[in-house]
């Protein structure tokens, strides 16, 4: 049996669509909330109900074969996995942002807010300049309105909570999309059926692409 772990939450819902259309029996996806723990009626395969942050670190550990996890929670979390596949799915971007008008002072430290404080101090060393973090958990928007921060680094989707805090974008720092991530033992001993369940994105991913 091949144990997969699953994000809850936006990038979930596209997920479970996407294991449908490739013909996964996990209709109850999605359906029931509270379960955290799906297996397909047929015992192939079983589905992990995680939170995002967490799937990599079930992977990792071999509590799940395979996973999906968007590559910003993936650079961030820096575990050990092979990342096998980029499903195309829950594109969005990490930038910099900072309230519109800022004007940034070189001649100290720039004070970034952020859930992603690794993706940030690699992304400012690659520009050698100084920072000092400030990690936070969410509604990181707020810091910079409340002088916690000067900017954030954060995920930028449509661009809506930016806009409504009076933010805008200043930096790029990368372009974030979901991944399909395996455990390493897994790979040589599940390696048909993981080979398989891959080949299939690849094959719907490359066809949904066509047609757009
Ligand atoms: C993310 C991110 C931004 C928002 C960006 O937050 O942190 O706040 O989405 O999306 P937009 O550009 O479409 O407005 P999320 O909703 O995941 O919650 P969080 O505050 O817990 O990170």
């Amino acid at each position: 049996m091949l144990t997969i772990a699953l994000p809850k939450g936006r990038l979930g819902d596209k997920v479970f669509s996407l294991l449908r259309d490739i013909g996964c029996e996990c209709e109850a996806l999605g359906r029931d909330e509270r379960s955290l723990v799906i297996t397909e009626p047929g015992g192939q395969r079983r589905y992990l109900l995680v939170k995002p942050s967490d799937v990599a670190i079930y992977v990792e550990h071999g509590a799940a074969d395979i996973g999906v996890v968007g590559k910003d929670v993936l650079l961030e979390g820096d575990n050990d996995v092979y990342e096998l596949l980029d499903l195309k799915l829950g594109k969005c971007r990490m930038a910099e942002a900072a309230p519109v008008g800022f004007r940034e002072d070189r001649q100290r430290p720039l004070r970034v807010a952020t859930k992603y404080p690794r993706i940030a101090s690699r992304f400012y060393a690659s520009q050698s300049r100084p920072i000092e973090v400030i990690k936070l958990n969410g509604s990181i928007e707020l810091a910079p309105l409340m002088r916690l921060s000067d900017v954030i680094v954060d995920i930028v989707e449509t661009g809506t909570t930016l806009r409504h805090n009076g933010l805008e974008v200043t930096r790029d720092i990368l372009p974030v999309s979901a991944r399909l991530i395996a455990n390493k033992a897994s790979m040589k001993f599940k390696e048909p059926a993981i080979g398989d369940l891959s080949g299939r994105l690849a094959r719907e991913i490359a066809r949904r692409e066509e047609q757009a």
